[in-house]
């Protein structure tokens, strides 16, 4: 076949018949968003890069398509709508101070992950409300979201709501420093709950609040509990974020919406750009909310026009995606099954014999000579597979699995979206740089060295941000041990289990990165929609360990 037949990683050509499925959509969304107000515009395809820059924008610099004009001015495809809507706003409606409607429908342009399954150009819907910071105007974005969401023709969804605000208000009242507060941030949006709260002692924060924070996406999830919130906290930032979402959930109530709003004050953005509620949908079919926005006050200011807005986007062709799998399997496409994803090998072996002790077998499993890759409990609707451990969060991220176990080195390396809910201390070894004695001396010099490892994105980090030392890294697939016996590399960056394998091949540890065992992983949308099977895993795991 010619290469002139092929198109670059992540785009793709749309047969006639998805196309007009596509544009169908397309239509009924911006028919549901026109008829509440929001007029439709349009921006350019491609801007300046300051518009999108590091300050303003969501994307990292490194994942914008850049390219230069003839007077050698810097473009970028534009990577989402929110900050050139800001743009065109602040300039088209500089004068006006009343409530203004904008909603938009094009591609946008993110060069991301190769081979993730990724598209690099996708189609965004969204609508944009400026000039009006009102409670009226959360909720009416809001119950716009459940408006597409019906429209489109989903029938079991969630909205997640949040506002980053009371986190934000919470830190300052316990004094957290802003570098702490980013940490503590990261840990609470990946529900790790078992390191931010490691975190918060060191930090010594009272028992009291370091229980609230690590119990924040899963205790107060109902109105009466927001309110007796309030009462704990004398911070008014926190108090006017609790107000805020109560007054929200109220007006979505009378609006009979109810049933599609779970509060999530651990829904948090690691984006500065949003100052208060943010919200996103989930449904079955699609590893990741397929809707997000929120309040983002401090955005249009810096195109010189002081204006709150708020807004969000549609992701359509994941919402495409979900749709499909929808239909192909049912009405809601809701999965009674809650699958497993296990690594290969030891790990997978501990896992099952920690669930059987809290009553989940599979006796399939247990078969060594099965050719089998998928297993079942019927009775339980629980399904098992096995994969390789760099897999197991792909399949999570992805949403094919509910649930994962994994090596934490595998995590930081694989960087999936996923929740990282349990440390299941098991499996437990450590990241190390080893080789032969000799090679002690090199990791105290500024001379570059080489560097073989399976965990290039580790390795580089340990090398950049802790030595400050310049590495050429070498990605092997395994035996990594032979690299520097060979001299393909000076040193390894490896995993450290008992140590044999470096002994009777003559190497040492050289440094310790640092410790590492087996977590639980939880797809984002599997842990909304699942949250009672799963939160109730979880707990008789916590009982077990
Ligand atoms: C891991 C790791 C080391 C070894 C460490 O390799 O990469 O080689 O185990 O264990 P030890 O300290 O108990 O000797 P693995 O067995 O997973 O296979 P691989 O070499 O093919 O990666």
């Amino acid at each position: 076949m010619s290469d002139l037949l092929l198109t670059p990683e992540g785009v793709r050509d749309i047969i006639p018949s998805e196309f007009k499925r596509k544009l169908e959509i397309e239509d009924k969304l911006l028919g549901v968003i026109k008829d509440s107000g929001f007029l439709h515009m349009q921006t350019p395809s491609f801007e300046y890069f300051d518009v999108f820059s590091n300050d303003i924008g969501t994307t990292p610099s490194s994942m914008l398509y850049k390219f230069y004009d003839k007077e050698g001015n810097t473009l970028v495809l534009r990577p989402d709508f929110t900050p050139a809507m800001a743009r065109a706003f602040s300039k088209l409606y500089f004068n006006e101070n009343g409530p203004v409607k904008l909603c938009y429908c094009g591609s946008t342009f993110v060069n991301g992950t190769e081979l993730n399954g990724d598209l690099k150009e996708s189609t965004q819907i969204g609508a944009e409300l400026y000039n009006d910071d009102s409670c009226e105007a959360d909720a009416a974005m809001i119950s716009l979201v459940v408006k597409c969401m019906k429209a489109a023709g989903f029938n079991d969804f969630l909205v997640s709501i949040g506002n980053g605000n009371f986190f934000r208000g919470l830190c300052e009242e316990l004094g957290i420093k802003e570098r702490d507060e980013h940490e503590l941030r990261q840990l609470i949006s990946a529900r790790n709950y078992f390191r931010a709260k490691e975190k918060l002692a060191a930090l010594n924060v009272n028992e009291e609040f370091a229980s609230l924070i690590v119990n924040i996406s899963d205790t107060y999830t109902t109105k009466e509990s927001l309110i007796e919130l309030k009462s704990r906290t004398s911070s008014p930032m926190c108090t006017e974020a609790l107000t805020r979402l109560v007054g929200i959930v109220d007006l979505l109530d009378k609006e009979g919406f109810g049933k599609y709003i779970s509060i999530d004050l651990g829904l948090l953005n690691k984006y500065e750009y949003y100052t208060g509620v943010l919200f996103r949908a989930y449904t079955f079919g699609f590893g990741d909310a397929i809707m997000k926005g929120g309040r983002y006050d401090n955005l249009v200011m810096q195109f010189g026009k002081d204006a709150p807005a708020i807004g969000f986007g549609i992701a359509v062709d994941d919402l495409l995606e979900a749709l499909s799998t929808q239909e192909q399997s049912g009405k809601s496409g809701k999965n009674e099954y809650l699958t497993f994803a296990l690594t290969k090998g030891r790990l997978a072996d501990k896992t099952l014999a920690l669930l059987e002790k809290t009553g989940i077998t599979c006796e399939e499993m247990k078969d060594k000579e099965t050719r089998k890759l998928i297993f079942v409990n019927e009775e339980l609707k629980l399904r098992f597979f096995l994969a390789k451990g760099p897999d197991v969060p792909t399949y999570v991220e992805h949403g094919v699995a509910d649930i994962g176990v994994v090596g934490k080195d595998t995590i930081d390396e694989e960087m999936r979206k996923i929740y990282e809910v349990l440390d299941l201390k098991f499996g437990k070894c450590r990241m190390c740089v080893c080789g032969p004695e000799s090679a002690k001396a090199l990791l105290s010099t500024r001379d570059m060295i080489k560097i073989a490892t399976k965990y290039p994105r580790i390795a580089k980090k340990y090398f950049n941000d802790v030595k400050h030392q310049s590495v050429d890294i070498i990605k092997l697939n395994g035996s990594i041990e032979l690299a520097p016996i060979v001299g393909l590399s000076d040193c390894i960056v490896d995993i450290v289990e008992t140590g044999s394998t470096l002994r009777e091949n003559g190497l040492s540890v050289l440094e310790e990165i640092y410790d590492l065992s087996a977590r639980m992983v939880v797809n984002p949308v599997s842990m909304r929609l699942h949250s009672a099977r799963i939160n109730e895993l979880i707990g008789k795991l916590k009982e077990e360990l």
